[in-house]
């Protein structure tokens, strides 16, 4: 059960770089990062624009000499103030992510990045050499995976209780873009742009929560892949709108990933499910308290979180906040997720590796697959769907 009085005695001094007024994602990290006493906000470069930065991080209670107007600024100001920033977040839209990564690594400091992590499998690697070499935390923001229920299926599925893996289905694909309504929401159209975006669009922006879902339930490496990509709304190519990915892992299992904005009436469909040789696991992330359990020849099982029968030696049980029956949601999950990285930033400062080591997060290197899977499906899609192996 999670317990609120592990809280750490003094909260790490955090800032956030981007997640401004009007932002998508901005006050899910504030509101997860501080929920357990492990940060405490203290400083900001919110917003690409400088006035409504200083008003916003005004009315949220902050010193308005630390409201930026850029992170470049932030950085270098706080690293002269005795009570200055230790670790930041990046909520900016992804081009930026690189650059203000690395900045912030370079100033010392702990960093939470917003996925896709990179634009290049190359500057994802980059960023991991410089966290090592400066001795920092790089968690990255896979938000969905703070929940208990999917610590549930990895532990089942290490454990052996579905037997060998066959099959992986890994999706996630709403239908909020169906139409163009990028021509009047600026949140949506800079993920059209490859120049702000990156080399893809529903692939990166939700393709790489679902296929982190199951690695991180599976733990099984690619082997190789094929992707198709299309653009239903003519005017967003070259970037997709939708995408089909068939994998080869290396156990011999095979995979699909469909990630798409144009699923007409779909809400997420966020949906993994493992078949192995005995028996299959299914988590939906739009009823996160339930994991599906059907074994063949027995009545399907639906396993409730906070039950006695989970696990009981990891998250599963361990982030538990309020017993079975209540509903935890979205923000329970990346507060389970801001919980681990206060942890494991607390005990890097005082060079506690052990701890480091032994505490599941997602990392740099979680990052890194997810960039590598967007570089191997448009080097794919733009070859005729063509099979490409996925370590080079
Ligand atoms: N983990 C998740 O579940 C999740 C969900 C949504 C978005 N995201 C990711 O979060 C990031 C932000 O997405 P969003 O939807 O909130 O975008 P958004 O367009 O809604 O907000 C971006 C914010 O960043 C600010 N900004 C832009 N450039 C900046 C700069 N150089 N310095 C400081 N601030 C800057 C903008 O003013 C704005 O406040 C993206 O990388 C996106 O992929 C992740």
């Amino acid at each position: 059960m999670f317990n609120e009085e592990m809280r750490s005695e003094q909260p790490i001094r955090w800032a956030m770089v981007g997640g401004g007024r009007g932002s998508q994602i901005g006050y899910a990290h504030r509101s997860s990062a501080t929920r357990d006493g492990h940060f405490t906000l203290v400083a900001g470069a919110f917003d690409i624009d400088a006035e409504r930065c200083r008003d916003f991080g005004t009315n949220l209670g902050l010193n308005p000499e630390r409201c930026y107007a850029d992170y470049q600024t932030m950085f270098a100001e706080e690293a002269k103030r005795e009570d200055g920033i230790q670790a930041v977040s990046i909520a900016t839209p992804n081009s930026t992510h690189y650059a203000i990564s690395k900045a912030a690594l370079e100033s010392g400091l702990h960093v939470v990045c917003e996925k896709p992590v990179t634009f290049t499998v190359a500057e994802a690697e980059d960023l991991k050499r410089i966290a090592q070499e400066h001795g920092r935390i790089f968690g990255v923001m896979y938000g969905y995976t703070g929940f208990q229920m999917v610590h549930q299926a990895r532990e089942m599925i290490q454990r052996g209780d579905i037997g060998k893996v066959r099959v992986i289905s890994m999706q996630f694909a709403h239908g909020f873009h169906s139409e163009e309504v990028e021509k009047d929401n600026p949140g949506a159209k800079w993920r059209m742009n490859p120049e702000v975006s990156g080399p893809t669009y529903v692939l990166g922006d939700i393709g790489t929560h679902a296929f982190y879902m199951a690695q991180l339930m599976t733990g099984l490496d690619v082997e190789r892949l094929c992707c198709t990509r299309q653009s239903f709304i003519a005017s967003r190519a070259p970037l997709e709108d939708n995408a089909h990915v068939m994998m080869q892992f290396s156990n011999g299992a095979v995979g699909t990933l469909w990630a798409s904005g144009v699923n007409a009436g779909s809400m997420h469909q966020q949906k993994i499910r493992i078949v192995g040789e005995k028996a299959s696991i299914e988590w939906w992330d739009e009823r996160p308290n339930q994991l599906s359990f059907e074994v063949q020849g027995e009545p399907a099982r639906v396993l409730e979180r906070g039950m006695g029968y989970l696990h009981n030696d990891d998250s599963a049980v361990s982030s538990d906040r309020i017993g079975g029956g209540h509903a935890e949601g979205f923000f329970e999950s990346w507060a389970n997720l801001y919980s681990r990285f206060g942890t494991v930033m607390k005990a890097a400062n005082r060079d506690d590796q052990a701890t480091v080591a032994a505490t599941w997060f997602p990392g740099i290197d979680a990052g890194i697959e997810g960039v590598r899977l967007l570089e191997r499906c448009v080097e794919s899609a733009d070859n005729d769907a063509q099979w490409v192996k996925y370590y080079e």
